[in-house]
């Protein structure tokens, strides 16, 4: 039995206030992530385990401190990019069959089980909003931090361009086509310490794809683009 029920509500249905993820499962859930992330670490160069323990572990501290369902939210971000490993570029949604299976394979009940698809799906960058659950936003902090990172666009942004097949300007409309707005609305972080500690972090690298936005309209840096990746081809 993965799930701890209320003792008051014993004989009850499961509901999601008092469903965790039991340890055994959870260390089921990372085992076999971990093995897909290593086995396809080649078609995961930007979302591999790297991304996935980064989130995870931010995620419980994020669920620690708004009072979220850390089980819940942990075994999330386990599994939250799950879709990567089944299409390349493509929505939380489509990794939904191998996300419930791996839930299930881990002994996670059913209803557990789509109470964390539907986490997943919520904390979402292209379609969060202000009123997402405590859950989902915990998890959303923890993803949304790693790409607000200082680090990540020197260091992994031309991983998300091998992995997704997309280009530098892609890639740039899709950053402040899907944060601006909601930079602008003042929830890019829910957690409030987190806005406070990593907000210039965020602002910084939504300016820099602005500008590189701008820049990739520029004749000269599209022929060095186009020359930077003909040196690449030709390497390959
Ligand atoms: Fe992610």
């Amino acid at each position: 039995m993965h799930v701890q029920q209320n003792p008051a509500a014993e004989g009850q249905l499961v509901t999601p206030e008092f469903a965790t993820v039991a340890k055994s499962a959870m260390a089921a859930i990372e085992a076999r992530v971990h093995a897909l992330c290593l086995h396809y670490a080649d078609r995961l160069p930007f979302h591999g385990w790297h991304h996935v323990s980064f989130v995870r572990a931010k995620a419980v501290g994020f669920a620690r401190a708004n009072g979220a369902n850390a089980s819940v939210v942990e075994a999330a971000a386990l599994v939250h990019d799950v879709n990567y490993l089944v299409r390349r570029n493509s929505a939380a949604s489509a990794g939904r069959g191998l996300r419930m299976d791996l839930l299930a394979e881990a002994g996670v009940p059913g209803q557990v089980a789509r109470w964390i698809d539907e986490i997943v799906d919520e904390a979402e960058m292209r379609t969060r909003h202000r009123h997402i659950s405590i859950e989902a936003q915990a998890l959303s902090d923890a993803d949304t931090l790693f790409k607000a990172l200082p680090i990540t666009p020197v260091m992994l942004a031309h991983r998300y361009l091998e992995e997704n097949g997309v280009s530098l300007r892609e890639l740039a409309d899709k950053i402040v086509g899907e944060q601006r707005g909601i930079h602008d609305d003042g929830y890019y972080f829910y957690n409030r310490s987190a806005a406070d500690r990593y907000g210039h972090w965020a602002r910084a690298n939504l300016e820099l794809w602005k500008c590189i936005q701008e820049s990739v309209d520029d004749a000269e840096v599209t022929e060095l683009l186009d020359a930077v990746n003909a040196v690449d081809a030709a390497a390959s």
